[in-house]
């Protein structure tokens, strides 16, 4: 057997788990592991890949980013957009065919986000050997409970907060972190609470400028100066428009800024001092938490014991503190949402956050 591995989207802490995983458990069954460079690209003739075994895992559990690295562009984005399909053109599967079969390749791990295992899917169904590995800092699809990567954004989070607090606390102003989440406000919810922010605004809960403010203003009066706001990327404004950086870049729309225009809406309503602050990338680069090392690994381990049951077409899952598997084609298109009305939305709520509803 000779197992490919490829990482594409965007990148997230635990990736290199994930390769530890699958050359750690290749290895022990005497398979030869080849790791594609820069996602599916790196199948393109004439190939860009490399050999690994484990003593080129030597260390890479706690680096940010992927040795392989990656891309969420090119020739197979298969997403451009919420709902946008594209099918990867017929001759550029050809000519990464060509380069599975002149290397020998009889299983492929693709460790992607709902874009990537969408053109996983394809290949599947064209007949390639696919293995799936879920991952997105987002943690947004419904197919598995958790994926590496999102704790230690939710981390980064939580200490932005506690530096943003007592700048704020100084100041007495109203402090913004503008923070990822494209279609789902989980960074937004888990490190907003971790980090004690006050109100927090997601991509699934409509906010009105009334509330936010009537809250603050309620804060001011019970002696409360300062208020730390958490918004996640994808959340809309009250008028419905998502912030977006730029139009197109070759993959998806850019989203970016709705930080900046909720802190100048907010400074002129409360009259209060604000600054707004983007968390940015910084969510996805750095060192795995021990969380995500330790998930990235099984979900690798996961991924070669399918291959070795020639179980193709699945992908790897997180559920019920168990790594299991599930249909790729029913993990793809489901994203899970924060849903308004949930036991972690009401706890929330009840120890005083606004949610801006
Ligand atoms: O989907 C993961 C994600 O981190 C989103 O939260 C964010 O909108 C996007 O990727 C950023 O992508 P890029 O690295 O292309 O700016």
């Amino acid at each position: 057997m000779k197992i490919g591995i490829l990482n594409s989207g965007g990148d997230c802490p635990g990736l290199n788990a994930v390769i530890h995983g699958v050359v750690g458990a290749a290895d022990q069954l005497g398979w030869e592991v080849i790791g594609f460079r820069d996602g599916f690209e790196g199948l393109l003739p004439p190939g860009d890949f490399t050999v690994l075994k484990p003593k080129d895992t030597i260390g890479i559990l706690k680096l940010g980013g992927t040795i392989l690295g990656t891309t969420n562009k090119g020739h197979f984005a298969a997403k451009v957009g919420k709902g946008d399909i594209a099918e990867v053109p017929p001759e550029i599967v050809a000519k990464a065919k060509q380069t599975m079969d002149e290397l020998g390749i009889t299983a492929l791990v693709i460790v992607g986000g709902d874009g990537s295992l969408t053109t996983g899917l394809q290949l599947y169904r064209e007949g390639w050997p696919i293995i799936g590995v879920p991952k997105t800092i987002d943690n947004d699809l419904s197919a598995t409970a958790f994926t590496f990567g999102f704790d230690s954004a939710v981390s980064t989070v939580v200490d932005a907060l506690d530096r943003l607090h007592t700048t704020g606390e100084s100041h007495k102003r109203i402090m913004l972190l503008e923070v990822m989440g494209r279609h789902a406000g989980w960074i937004a919810l888990w490190g907003g609470i971790a980090g004690g922010a006050n109100v927090v605004l997601l991509p699934e809960i409509p906010f009105t400028f009334e509330k936010i403010t009537e809250f603050i203003n309620q804060r001011d009066a019970q002696g409360y100066h300062s208020t730390l706001v958490v918004v996640a990327e994808g959340a809309s404004m009250p008028d419905g428009h998502i912030v977006t950086l730029d139009a197109n870049t070759g993959g998806e729309v850019r989203l970016g800024g709705i930080g900046e225009q909720v802190a100048a809406k907010l400074q002129k309503l409360t009259g209060k001092e604000t600054r707004a602050c983007t968390l940015g990338h910084l969510q996805r680069g750095g060192s795995p938490t021990a969380l995500d090392r330790i998930l990235g690994m099984r979900f690798g381990v996961m991924a070669v014991k399918l291959a070795e049951e020639g179980r193709f077409g699945r992908m790897v899952s997180y559920q019920s503190y168990h790594v299991d598997s599930v249909s790729i084609e029913e993990a793809v298109h489901q994203l899970r949402l924060v849903e308004p009305e949930s036991e972690l939305v009401v706890a929330a709520k009840a120890v005083g956050i606004c949610l801006g509803d």
